[in-house]
């Protein structure tokens, strides 16, 4: 049965898909540290140095005699901690919403949520970029699946159209592209045919908003927001782990059938304690959040200047780069790191065919000689 790898493992090789880890020491201040060697970090998705804050290590060194690391089992033998039911309230408070579930993981969340909420009789309709976990939930669940055009509520509203009563899906930011999706035109498409409208708000919260609280942070009224809503807590929140909020019937339902919830390790309670430390800090130190939107601010402009091909000027964090062929990235993410950039290159099947990526992710704490220099060796590397 083996037989196979081996081709698969040529065509790989062929296609220039290969992945390779680096052991990377994550530090404070947008560095990282591999085989001791410093790099300026721009592929971390903690955009607000949540992470590595003292406030957040403090609240662990401190409990850790008390609570100890794992949670022992899954949320519905003994694993569901008095910190997590704290950690769903906190959100359901803020956000508005009925009821939450805390996963251990984005992924976990996505592909059990959309698995449980529809079956093979159902149709989801979602942006041809949504998350691997997304479409692996759909294809968990053998569902019809029918992906629009990014970002193309016209393509959108003909397949809920065609479709209906359909899942309507989509990603607030998108994790590669870095693109905004049109959330309110989706929502108002989603209400006038009366379907649910489901968002990942990944790579939005801690990002978007006001204050940082995301996708929905300042749709004031219960009517306007989506149906569910999936919250990671491995990106702007510095930790790991995810919620997904909805109605109480809702979140019932998945409390019955999602099996990526029933038939896992619960998250621990020292991660649920971290993230709502994280929440704190980012209430109390906005500046996070402003120096992020300056840094994007400023990577667009200099980016402009540099008539780079950025795939989009939205104030978001992730900052791509459409290169296209899939060698030619790895050349200048490797190039990149020889002058201390540590930047992701991106190849399918995280992205399309043909549209490989340099992605490179900001944080609060570049400084903006760190962009200046990274745009200007993306300059001399590109030409
Ligand atoms: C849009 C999106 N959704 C979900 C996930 C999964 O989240 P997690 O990393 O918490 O598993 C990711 C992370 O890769 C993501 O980018």
């Amino acid at each position: 049965m083996f037989s196979q790898l081996e081709s698969r493992s040529q065509f790989l090789e062929r296609k220039a898909l290969v992945r390779k880890r680096d052991a990377v020491r994550n530090a404070p201040n947008a560095k990282v540290y591999i085989n001791s060697e410093e790099y300026v970090n721009f592929c971390s998705n903690d955009y607000l140095g949540l992470g590595q804050h003292p406030k957040v290590k403090e609240v662990i060194k401190n409990k850790i005699d008390d609570l100890g690391f794992g949670s022992g089992s899954s949320p519905l033998l003994s694993g569901y901690s008095p910190e997590c039911k704290a950690l769903e309230e906190k959100f359901c408070d803020a956000l508005g919403y009925e009821n939450a579930l805390v996963f251990p993981s984005g992924y976990q969340a996505n592909i059990g949520v959309v698995s449980a909420l529809v079956s093979r009789e159902s149709t989801v309709v979602c942006d041809a970029l949504c998350h691997a976990s997304i479409l692996d939930g759909m294809i968990l669940s053998r569902s019809k699946m029918r992906r629009y055009r990014h970002n193309d509520v016209d393509h959108a509203q003909a397949l809920v159209e065609a479709h209906s009563p359909c899942l309507l899906i989509t990603e607030s930011v998108f994790s590669m592209e870095g693109t905004l999706a049109p959330l309110v035109e989706l929502r108002n498409l989603s209400r006038c045919y009366d379907i649910p409208f489901f968002v990942d708000d990944a790579h939005g919260f801690g990002v978007l908003g006001e204050s940082g609280w995301g996708a929905i942070d300042g749709w004031e009224t219960k009517n306007v927001k989506p149906d569910i809503l999936a919250i990671s807590f491995g990106k702007a929140l510095g930790a790991s782990g995810a919620i997904v909020l909805s109605s109480d019937k809702v979140m019932g339902h998945i409390l019955q059938y999602c099996r990526s919830y029933r038939y896992t390790t619960a998250l621990p309670p020292l991660i649920c304690l971290s993230v709502l430390e994280s929440l704190n800090v980012m209430e109390e130190e906005k500046w996070r959040l402003q120096n992020l939107r300056r840094n994007i601010r400023l990577f667009n402009q200099y980016a402009k200047d540099a008539a780079l091909p950025l795939i989009s000027q939205d104030i978001t964090p992730v900052r791509s780069i459409l290169i296209g062929d899939n060698r030619r990235v790895l050349e200048i993410s490797g190039r990149l790191k020889e002058r201390g950039f540590y930047v992701a290159a991106i190849r399918p099947p995280a992205v399309p065919e043909n549209m490989a990526l340099l992605r490179s992710s900001l944080h609060c704490d570049h400084t903006e000689s760190d962009i200046i220099r990274l745009i200007a060796s993306l300059k001399e590397t590109l030409s």
